[in-house]
């Protein structure tokens, strides 16, 4: 089906076809404009590899980014693995090819993730406590220190709040748990924020979009931990919820998460939505309906979002079903490409583009 076949599908779904049409059919009108004009920040992960000559150059896909996107973040270029391979040598040349795409652009470049379970080098569990807290620490320093005022946001902590049902804790077992003990949150935002006062400090974490028990766990355990945080003045100032959606029915509370983000802008801190896209999860087979399924998951999602005013920012993780992370994690059953982002395979707009549009469209001026 054209691109315009799926777009009249998901058109049944709020609005004018025309206008959405129209939307899709303008070249100059892209996603970062319309975030733009709400004060918002619209923005995507990626790989260096795609933007630089070489084997998996792709100049079609950096002029789309570059049109689409008012901000570029690293999909796992920043991870403590890649950056630092070997303890205390550091190698930043892939964050750098993105930060110099993004200046390059005019974009923001941020949101690169300093402390993570899984981005840890392998040698980084072999050391004595002592060492695991100097060498977080460590990391963390060089690495905000060598974009000090080049980056918008640094993630400084991804994932560590417990799952539900495992142990007693509020903090998921982590070598960083494990080594250098529950201080370690604190620890690296205050080390971040020593090393680049002007940057945006964020805690990153899932299973806090939905309605079931282990987002409700996800939710109640994450606002205990801010509160921790803030109670010590660490320097945090907002929280990233990753937002990897999925179609088939999830039950879904606007309610439970509108109270959840003004609980959130409460405390004093922004909210980005980090790692935006949509895994299909639900019956569909045809093309259309599963832009249809997919397009109402985003804007049923982000017409709760964006009505908050403390919400900066909405990055999807990727840009194009090309290159996507859901090929390897959640392919489909039946082989089909994967529909998770504002853009397919062949770098044309999808029915995601639509609901992005639509539901920046929507959001209250910040
Ligand atoms: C994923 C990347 O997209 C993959 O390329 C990599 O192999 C694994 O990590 N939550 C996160 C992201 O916080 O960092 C993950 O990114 C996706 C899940």
């Amino acid at each position: 089906m054209s691109t315009l076949g799926s777009a009249a599908a998901a058109g049944t779904l709020s609005g004018s076809l025309a206008s959405r049409l129209k939307l899709v059919g303008a070249a100059e009108s892209s996603l970062r404009d319309l975030a733009a004009q709400k004060g918002l920040i619209y923005g995507c992960s990626t790989a260096p590899d795609y933007l630089i000559p070489g084997p998996k150059s792709n100049p079609a896909f950096g002029r789309l980014l570059a049109q689409q996107c008012g901000m570029v973040v690293p999909e796992n270029a920043l991870n403590w693995s890649f950056v630092e391979s070997s303890p205390g040598k550091f190698d930043f040349h892939l964050g750098d090819i993105l930060e110099s795409f993004a200046k390059a652009h005019n974009m923001k470049f941020g949101n690169g993730v300093l402390v993570w379970g899984v981005g840890t080098p392998a040698w980084f569990n072999s050391l004595s406590p002592g060492q695991a807290r100097q060498a977080m620490l460590n990391h963390v320093t060089q690495t905000v220190s060598h974009y000090r005022g080049r980056t918008f946001s640094w993630e400084v902590v991804n994932e560590a709040k417990a799952w539900r049902g495992e142990g007693t804790g509020d903090l998921k077992d982590t070598p960083f748990l494990r080594l250098v003990g529950p201080d370690y949150i604190e620890a690296s935002f205050r080390a971040a924020a020593a090393a680049d006062p002007g940057a945006l400090l964020f805690y990153n974490d899932n299973h806090l979009e939905y309605d079931n028990p282990e987002d409700d766990f996800g939710r109640t355990t994450l606002l205990k931990i801010l509160k921790g945080l803030i109670a010590k003045k660490v320097p945090i100032g907002a929280l990233g919820i990753q937002s990897h959606l999925r179609t088939g029915n999830v039950p879904f509370s606007g309610g439970k998460l509108k109270d959840f983000l003004s609980q959130v802008a409460d405390l004093g801190l922004k909210i980005i939505i980090s790692e935006l896209d949509v895994t299909e999860k639900g019956p569909e087979t045809q093309l259309a309906d599963r832009d249809v399924a997919v397009a109402r998951e985003l804007e049923r999602y982000l017409g709760v979002v964006l009505q908050e005013r403390a919400v900066i920012a909405v990055i999807t993780w990727g840009l194009s079903a090309r290159y996507t992370w859901l090929s390897a994690y959640a392919p489909r059953a039946d082989g089909q490409p994967l529909r998770p982002l504002p853009y397919d395979s062949d770098l044309q707009p999808t029915a995601a583009w639509q609901a992005l549009a639509t539901a920046f469209e929507r959001a209250p001026a910040r």
